[in-house]
């Protein structure tokens, strides 16, 4: 029987009006949750996901705020920005949109947000929180985002073994926290691992976040373990308009017929990740007030 599908879509869309109610309760005590998105430069895929993120927050009856700034302006003036932001009681949630300028360091503008205003969850003192599992700590939203899918799929990780595919430090490494914070029995695997499928063979859950395209096949997949697809990769494909298409970590037709549940691309993680964005504003907002 093929996998049950998980759809990103729909649980984003429950997160989004859970968080607009929570947003509401804050709203009529007087706070409005605020988010401030700053964006260096013009890259186009940045401009896209930025005014997606403010989008999302007007949405969701919160404030949405997008700064700006062009792509030649010095680290000194980023780091003013955010010291006045961080000071601005109306702003809840900061986000410096990733890339930045090669001239700015991307980790001393990390540190420089106040770490209850870190609503990616990237600043050391948010990693080191939800390492131990402090709830104040903000986890950025992708590996949050899964968490979620597997609770609202039904999926208990306690107790089981999970493999995760990729040790970045916006997914696989937060990842693993949040899961052996949840009991799992995690297993990273990454570009050095040796027999990297005979870690996967015995999973009961796998995550791909490991940016290679198709790159976790059937013959790596136990019958009915739960599959979920971290991987947003572009790969040529001269039969559609674009010329390319999107697919994730997993090449999802096959191993579709070995799971039991499977998230696409789109439409699996994806969406989550500005849902849990709100969250985590709206969360931010709610620790202040
Ligand atoms: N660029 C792509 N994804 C992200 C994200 O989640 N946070 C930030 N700050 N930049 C990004």
């Amino acid at each position: 029987m093929p996998a049950k599908r998980i759809d990103g879509v729909a649980v984003a869309k429950e997160i989004r009006e859970e968080v607009g109610r929570d947003a509401a309760v804050l709203i009529a005590r007087g706070v409005v949750p605020g988010l401030t998105v700053v964006l260096v430069g013009d890259d186009p895929a940045s401009a896209v996901y930025v005014s997606s993120k403010e989008k999302a927050c007007v949405a969701a009856g919160m404030k949405g705020e997008t700064i700006r700034l062009p792509a030649d302006t010095p680290q000194a003036a980023l780091l003013a920005l955010i010291d006045k932001l961080n000071a601005d009681d109306t702003v809840h949630g900061i986000l410096v949109q990733m890339p930045v300028p090669k001239h700015i360091d991307p980790q001393s503008v990390i540190l420089r947000i106040a770490p209850e205003k870190d609503v990616d969850g990237f600043h050391p003192v948010n990693v080191g929180r939800v390492w131990i599992g402090e709830s104040t700590g903000f986890a950025p939203c992708t590996p949050a985002g899964v968490m979620v899918l597997l609770e609202r799929a039904g999926v208990s990780v306690a107790g089981q073994d999970v493999v995760v595919l990729g040790r970045s430090t916006i997914v696989g490494k937060p990842m693993t926290s949040l899961l052996v914070n949840a009991s799992a029995t995690v297993t990273v695997c990454h570009s050095r691992t040796k027999d990297l499928a005979s870690h996967t063979r015995r999973a009961d859950v796998i995550i791909a976040a490991i940016g290679k395209p198709e790159f976790l096949t059937a013959d790596m997949v136990k019958p009915g373990a739960v599959v979920i697809d971290v991987g947003i990769n572009r790969v040529v494909d001269p039969s559609t308009p674009k010329g390319y298409r999107i697919v994730g970590d997993v090449a999802f037709g096959p191993v579709s017929e070995v799971a039991s549940q499977i998230t696409p691309v789109p439409g699996g993680v994806g969406p989550m990740t500005i849902a849990m964005l709100l969250k985590n504003t709206v969360r931010a907002a709610e620790q202040r007030a």
